[in-house]
């Protein structure tokens, strides 16, 4: 085999690499390590600066002067069962109820949650023991905590805090927002969950709300829950339901005590383009409700229940229950400081209570089990205790804050957000939603049809009326 000879041009390439490589090689030794080359090559950083030392001090707040007691869990039954307690059994539904009324799914109940769990956790048990389904009942979280309330993160004392597992308890459905939505948002979510789930109807409720059947009966509504055909809550919220579809091609709304439970037509909803999230609180259910009413469809009210707005919540939910022992009783959650002049509340009080304690009518004698007297006597003082959450409700208004103040804690938990300063800004973000009413409708009322004589088409078209 033959090698041919390099010529001289080779070689002198072959040479110059040499050279190169030696160079490289006592470059390195002189430097150690390419890292080391790297290193000197690198500009040199400039001492971190002393951070400014600002001559402005911010001027801190008074911190509340009174701290409210930590709030209590109110469910003790479920804390030491797998199972959440038997609901009274006259409220019990019969299976496929909403077959008997030719309606074609079980209709859903959607209750959205932000924060105070404690009333969340009132006003689902009271639909569930007043006889709706638990597995139609969704509770939208809205707490913007992302995963922290699914993970266990978050404790009682955060205002955001909302228990997961006791939820699965009790077998109602979980759904979570992606992020915190306004009120106006929140009614879109639900409308999206109805093409989602293929919902053709839906209720809605506010999580501060109780609940009751009218189990001692009303006039051309229900007998009562003793005598034959006596209707539940679930059951008269279905019949409305069915009466609607039935008779009324345009129904639009159905409306249970004031707007504390509404039953949706998502076919209305589309037709006005939804929630206008622009107004995304206060006076925003004017806005829609009126461009619903503009576009012929029907609101009406119809009768479910007693549905009561309330601030409190029950001491003890075994109430509900109707567990033996359990007296319906609210404490106040933010009781007045020592020596602080007494409230209207106050004369409530029943003095063999400890004294924050605001007390049903306690029952002179029990009467005997399984009597009407005794399932009554419970419901009464149930519908006395409610009554009682909503004067004082009422009464507090303007005043301090019930649950909003009282629960403030969870400082170093996922997500935390100051509780005084979220109520601040939801209120500054209101203010601002009602400016973009009057703007958009040129009216500042409610009164947009009969006050302002506008139409569907009069929207951001008008000049201010006032
Ligand atoms: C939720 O409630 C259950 C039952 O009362 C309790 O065991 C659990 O600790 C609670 N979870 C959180 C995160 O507080
Ligand atoms: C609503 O009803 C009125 C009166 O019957 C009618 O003039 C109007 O065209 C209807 N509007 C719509 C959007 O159906």
């Amino acid at each position: 085999m033959l090698i041919a000879m390099p010529n001289r041009r080779q070689l002198f390439t072959v040479l110059a690499f040499v050279v190169t490589f030696l160079m490289t090689l006592a470059l390195l030794q002189h430097t150690h390590s390419i890292p080391a080359i790297k290193e000197a090559l690198r500009p040199k950083p400039k001492p971190d600066p002393e951070p400014p030392a600002s001559t402005h001090h911010p001027k801190h707040k008074q911190p509340p002067k009174y701290t409210p007691p930590p709030i209590k869990d109110n469910f003790p039954l479920l804390a030491t069962s797998t199972s959440p307690p038997p609901i009274p059994s006259w409220n019990i539904p019969r299976p496929n109820l909403h077959k008997e009324h030719n309606l074609p799914v079980p209709p859903p109940l959607l209750i959205g949650f932000t924060r105070t769990w404690p009333l969340l956790q009132q006003s689902v048990v009271s639909y569930i023991t007043a006889g709706w389904p638990a597995d139609q009942i969704y509770i939208i979280e809205n707490t913007g905590v992302q995963m922290a309330n699914a993970r266990g993160q978050l404790t009682l004392q955060n205002p955001f805090f909302l228990n997961h597992t006791v939820l699965r308890t009790l077998g109602v459905n979980i759904i979570q927002t992606p992020t915190l939505l306004n009120f106006a948002q929140l009614q879109n979510f639900y409308l999206s969950l109805s093409y989602a789930h293929d919902w053709p109807y839906y209720f809605w409720s506010h999580m501060d709300v109780l609940a009751l059947s009218y189990e001692d009966g009303l006039d051309g509504v229900t007998p009562r829950y003793d005598e034959p055909g006596y209707k539940a809550l679930y059951e008269l919220a279905v019949t409305a339901l069915a009466e609607a579809r039935r008779s009324d091609p345009r129904w639009g709304l159905r409306f249970f005590a004031y707007d504390h439970l509404a039953l949706v037509n998502p076919v209305a909803y589309e037709d006005v383009g939804g929630w206008d999230t622009l107004i995304p609180y206060y006076i925003t259910d004017c806005d829609m409700h009126s461009r619903l009413t503009m576009r012929n469809w029907s609101l009406k009210d119809a009768k479910a229940g007693i549905i009561t707005d309330v601030s409190v919540a029950l001491d003890d939910l075994g109430a509900l229950y109707r567990a033996e022992g359990v007296v319906p009783r609210f404490t106040d959650p933010n009781p007045p400081e020592e020596g602080a002049p007494s409230r209207r509340t106050r004369r409530n009080v029943n003095n063999n209570t400890p004294s924050s304690q605001l007390s049903a009518r306690e029952p002179g004698i029990t009467p005997r089990d399984g009597t009407a007297e005794h399932d009554l006597g419970k419901w009464r003082a149930l519908l006395h205790t409610a009554d009682g959450m909503f004067h004082y409700k009422v009464s507090n208004k303007g005043g301090r804050n019930t649950w909003q103040t009282g629960q403030r804690g969870g400082y170093w938990e996922p997500y935390h957000y100051d509780a005084a300063g979220f109520q601040e800004a939801l209120e500054i973000i209101t203010e601002a939603g009602k400016e973009v009413y009057r703007h958009k409708w040129g009216h500042r009322d409610c009164d947009l049809i009969e006050g302002g004589g506008l139409t569907f088409e009069d929207q951001w078209g008008v000049e201010r009326d006032w």
